[in-house]
């Protein structure tokens, strides 16, 4: 499983980046708000940080508007994937931009059928917002197996990049469920390297090899 950022904060990407374990970085206009930097400068500065793709959403509604800012947003980098919203004119410009071989990251999906629709629009990428789907009171990783199944039972190729990951266990399941990526903030995929007893194992190991008075260098 392929493991995304989804922050648009620089100095967290190029951190992360540092462990190599890092395959892309996903943004969405709340978090450049955040970032509190130039869209288009931010977004050329991340797709210099990571090699795989760094989405950049589109704000228009309309498919010719979302068609123009993709232009734009589609030269700052070549690694860059244009993230549209689930929605008529989203998938008609998903449609549009993948036949010309850019990829595409449809987001604000909460159904398996809008999963469906945006594998047929040839979607790079499908975010099903696991985090969201829970607050609203359903599973979020109900959605994500359903998703899994049907686009099994047609050989779509397009990608289940699992959004709106809350904590470990939104990682855990996804990979069970076999989800080709999973996209959560920096703190929790730094949580996933914590283990109480990781911590305790190495406390008593220092102890013990203090004992000893050596170096290793
Ligand atoms: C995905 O691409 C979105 O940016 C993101 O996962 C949304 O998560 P949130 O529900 O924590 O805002």
């Amino acid at each position: 499983m392929k493991f995304f950022v989804d922050t648009a904060d620089t100095a967290e990407i190029a951190d992360l980046a540092a462990t190599g374990l890092l395959d892309g970085v996903t943004t969405n206009p709340t978090l450049i708000a955040k970032a509190g930097k130039d869209f288009i400068e931010v977004t050329r500065e991340i797709c210099g940080l990571v090699d795989g793709p760094v989405s950049a959403e589109v704000v228009a509604l309309d498919h010719a508007t979302m068609m123009r800012e993709a232009e734009v947003l589609r030269k700052i980098a070549d690694n860059v994937c244009i993230k549209v919203p689930l929605t008529i004119d989203g998938l008609k410009t998903c449609k549009a931009l993948t036949s010309d071989g850019t990829q595409v990251n449809v987001t604000l999906c909460f159904s398996a059928n809008q999963a469906l629709l945006a594998a047929k629009a040839g979607a790079t990428f499908i975010s099903p917002f696991v985090g969201r789907h829970d607050d609203n009171g359903f599973d979020g990783m109900d959605l994500i197996r359903d998703i899994r199944l049907i686009y099994d039972n047609y050989a779509f190729e397009t990608q289940i990049l699992v959004a709106s990951v809350r904590h470990g266990v939104h990682v855990l399941e996804s990979a069970r469920i076999g989800a080709d990526v999973m996209t959560a903030p920096p703190a929790v995929i730094k949580g996933l390297f914590k283990h109480v007893l990781t911590d305790k194992g190495i406390e008593g190991f220092l102890a013990d090899w203090a004992k000893t008075g050596q170096n290793i260098v």
